[in-house]
This record gives structure tokens, C-alpha cells and sequence, in this order.
């Protein structure tokens, strides 16, 4: 009897192994979604002077790679319905070392903008596919936590290149930077790049996409490492009923039960960025600048509010399988409203001197890192029945890139033309609407596996 016990636990203790590696290297991923990201920050200042580019070019060097990120997002549900999930991750590794390639040698801007956008492309499909693949191989008891850590990847892929372009700054003079610092910045990308796409070659297939190939001999062995033999049998059969349940596919998207799952996607997608985590994490320096702080201060505030966007999102990943998603949301959000009205306050009042602007946007930070953050990430790769799931979390993931687009654009214009205050107040009610959203529309999905999922939606309520 305790040898069977201790054999179960074995072998519940190999297939976590074997689940979470598996989870890290697609979570890698992430990884090249923060650093490709964030690059262009420490870049685009040289570039501004080695090309001599007028504001609207250093806003273009800055969002080429999100018009990228919009098409990648969106071709990635069909072609990972009909080439499968590792073919389609292969090939955005490989899109990802091309752009981080030509972004570094090219001798015009113009030739930088296309390759900024072939990498855009893959960190299109990477921040679309490498969470729905993590949420496919995960067992439900731990599916939350594994999907986010794709979100740790990405912040932590943000933190990284932000130390990785200050070493390159370093290693010359002023002149040596406009020449050549920035090129080495966007070359370092073909080393996460080429691990990520080695890597790759060691996971295995998604068993949900292999089963709905009609490959389901292939899936076994997959869902038997994860789940074991008892479970593993029968997870085939949930998969393979849940496919039969479901006719019309595309189309039943937007029908009345899976119209409310869309909604709940693509309204979390775009309220994750109009509650304005980007306008910090781009732009963290100029505001700390508007609040009189110099540009060393600056500096080290912007790195504080890495860490503790990194601290919180570890929290995330410890308490999401714990607490749920709902209250994630419900407490982050509500978090980020008070926040975000304090900061508005004192814009407006003046009282931006002290470290109070400082502490609220940390508190801010911290507040997305625990919710929105990771959950949005989680939430859009779970909800949607096996057979859309592709096509539904890419139509998701570009809905999140092209609010990233317009907040990313919209932010400077905002600052000068609104002031500081009005901005961050919109933000705020943008984070107030994220509250209602998540009470009123959002369900919980904690320990539900993908199959017991799908009847949610023909309920076509969210449950609390
Ligand atoms: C968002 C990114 C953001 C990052 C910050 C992610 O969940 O999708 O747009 O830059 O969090 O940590």
C-alpha cells in the first residue's frame, strides 16, 4: 500500500518535472516579448543622431516592431490550427534572430523599420502562442502558475536588456555609441533567440492539437508523461468529446455562448493596456524627469520599478492557482484606480517634489505585476474551447498589441497636450471600468480544466 503510494507520488513528482521544463522553455518565449520590447529604449536615443531622425521617426523606431507584433498575433491562430504549435514557435524563433540580425547592420532607417517589424512578427506569435502552449500541456491544478510564468519571462526579459544596454553603453565613448552601441543592443537578441529556438527542438507537440488532427496515437505518450497512466487515458477521451461537441467552429465564436467568451478576451486584452502599464514601462524616465528628478535619479527610479515589477509578478505566479484569477483582478485593479488618482492629484496640485509620484507609481507597478499583468496572459489562453482556441486567443492577443500601438502612440502627445494630471485620471478610469469588468464579466477559471471550461460558456454566465 505506501510503496503504491509512493510510486503515485514518483510519478507525479516526474511528470511536474517534466511539465514545468517544458513550460520554461515555451515561457522563453516571454523572454524575447520583454527584451525586444524594451530594447529600443536605450537604442533610440543614438539612433535619433547617428540618422538624424525628426520626432515622428523616433515614435516609428519605437512601434514598427508592434505593427509586427499585430500581424503576428493575428496569423498565428490559423497557422497554429493547421501547422500545429511547435512548427509555428520554431518559426517565429527564427523570425525573432532574422529581425534581431537586421536591425543591427542595416545602413538606412528604412532598412531598420523592416527588420524591426520581421522581428515584431515573431514576438507577435511568441506572446500569443507560448502561453496558449504552456495552458494546452499544463495539468489544471497547475495551469495558472505555468502560463505565468510566460509573464515572469517577459518582465524579466524587460529587466535584463535594460542592464544589458547600460554594459553596452559603457564600453565606449559618446562617438562609439551613435556608430555602433546601439547595433550590438538589438544583435544581442540572436542569443536569447538561438537558445530559445534550440530549446525548442526538445518540447513536444501539444496533445490538444494532435488529438484534433486525429492524431491521437501521438498524444498518448505526450499526456502519459504528464498526467500518468490512469488520468492520461481519459484526459484523451475529455479531448476528443469536447472536440465532437463543437460544431461551426469559427463561426460559433461569435454566436451567443462563445460571443461572451470573446468579450471577456479581447476586453481584458485592451483594458490591460489602457489602464497605461505601457506609458511606464516605456516612458518611466520622462515622468520621472516631469517630476524634477534628474537624469542619473531618473535612471535608478526606472530600474526600481523593474524590480518590483518583477518581485510582484513572482507573487503572481504563487498565488494565482491559490486565489483565483478574479481576485487577482478585482483587488490589482482597484489597487491601480487609487493609484493612478493619487498620481493625477498630485500632478494637479503640484505636490510632485517629494517621493510621493515615486511610491504610487511603484505601488501601480506592483498592483499590474499581481493582476492584469499576469492574468490578462492566462485568462485569454484558457477560456476558449479546444477547437477555437487558436484563432480565438490570436484575435485576443492582437486586440492587447494594437491598445499597446495606441497607447504607446498617444502618451507623449497626451502628456504635452492634456498635461500629466488629466492623463493619469484617464488611466484611472480605465483601471475603475477594469473593476466592473472583472466583478460583472470575467469568470473564475482556477483548477477548471480546459474541457470543464467549455460548458462555462454554454451557461453563458460568468460564474463567481
Ligand atoms: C503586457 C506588456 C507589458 C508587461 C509589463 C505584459 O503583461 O502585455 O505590454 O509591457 O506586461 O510587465
Amino acid at each position: 500500500m505506501s510503496s503504491n503510494i509512493q510510486q503515485v507520488s514518483d510519478q507525479q513528482q516526474i511528470s511536474m518535472k517534466f511539465v514545468t521544463l517544458v513550460s520554461i522553455v515555451a515561457a522563453l518565449g516571454g523572454l524575447l516579448f520583454g527584451f525586444d520590447t524594451a530594447v529600443v529604449s536605450g537604442a533610440v536615443g543614438f539612433m535619433q543622431i547617428r540618422f538624424d531622425l525628426s520626432e515622428f521617426e523616433v515614435g516609428w523606431a519605437v512601434s514598427s516592431l508592434i505593427i509586427g507584433c499585430v500581424v503576428g498575433a493575428l496569423s498565428t491562430g490559423v497557422l497554429s490550427e493547421k501547422f500545429g504549435r511547435k512548427k509555428i514557435l520554431i518559426t517565429a524563433a527564427i523570425l525573432f534572430i532574422i529581425g534581431s540580425v537586421g536591425s543591427a547592420i542595416p545602413s538606412t532607417f528604412s532598412g531598420f523599420i523592416v527588420a524591426r517589424m520581421i522581428g515584431g512578427i515573431g514576438i507577435g506569435i511568441t506572446s500569443t502562442l507560448c502561453p496558449l502552449y504552456n495552458a494546452e500541456i499544463a495539468p489544471a491544478k497547475y495551469r495558472g502558475r505555468l502560463v505565468a510564468l510566460n509573464q515572469l519571462a517577459t518582465v524579466t526579459g524587460i529587466s535584463l536588456v535594460y542592464f544589458v544596454n547600460l554594459w553596452i553603453a559603457s564600453l565606449g565613448d559618446d562617438a562609439w555609441d551613435v556608430s555602433s552601441a546601439w547595433r550590438w543592443m538589438f544583435g544581442a537578441g540572436v542569443v536569447p533567440g538561438v537558445l530559445f529556438l534550440v530549446l525548442l527542438f526538445l518540447v513536444p507537440e501539444s496533445p490538444r492539437w494532435l488529438i484534433k488532427q486525429g492524431r491521437a496515437a501521438e498524444s498518448l505518450p505526450i499526456l502519459l508523461r504528464i498526467h500518468g497512466e490512469e488520468l492520461a487515458k481519459q484526459e484523451v477521451l475529455d479531448i476528443k468529446e469536447s472536440f465532437k461537441q463543437e460544431k461551426g467552429s469559427f463561426r460559433q465564436l461569435f454566436g451567443p455562448g462563445l460571443r461572451m467568451a470573446l468579450i471577456v478576451g479581447v476586453g481584458l486584452a485592451i483594458l490591460q493596456q489602457i489602464t497605461g502599464i505601457n506609458a511606464v514601462m516605456y516612458y518611466a524616465p520622462e515622468i520621472f524627469k516631469e517630476t524634477g528628478a534628474g537624469t542619473n535619479a531618473a535612471l535608478i527610479q526606472t530600474i526600481l520599478v523593474g524590480l518590483i515589477n518583477l518581485l510582484f509578478t513572482i507573487l503572481a505566479i504563487w498565488l494565482i492557482d491559490k486565489v483565483g484569477r478574479k481576485a487577482l483582478l478585482l483587488v490589482g485593479s482597484a489597487a491601480m484606480t487609487i493609484c493612478l488618482a493619487v498620481i493625477g492629484i498630485a500632478f494637479q496640485t503640484g505636490h510632485t517634489s517629494g517621493p510621493l509620484v515615486l511610491i504610487f507609481i511603484l505601488i501601480y507597478v506592483a498592483a499590474f505585476a499581481v493582476s492584469l499583468g499576469p492574468v490578462v496572459w492566462v485568462v485569454i489562453s484558457e477560456i476558449f474551447p479546444n477547437r477555437v482556441r487558436g484563432i480565438a486567443t490570436s484575435i485576443s492577443s492582437m486586440a492587447l498589441w494594437a491598445a499597446d500601438y495606441v497607447v504607446s502612440q498617444a502618451f507623449p502627445p497626451m502628456l504635452s497636450s492634456a498635461g500629466p494630471a488629466m492623463t493619469f485620471w484617464i488611466f484611472g478610469i480605465m483601471s475603475l471600468i477594469t473593476v466592473v469588468f472583472s466583478w460583472r464579466v470575467v469568470p473564475e477559471t482556477k483548477e477548471k480544466s480546459l474541457e470543464d471550461l467549455e460548458s462555462l460558456w454554454a451557461a453563458n454566465k460568468p460564474q463567481a
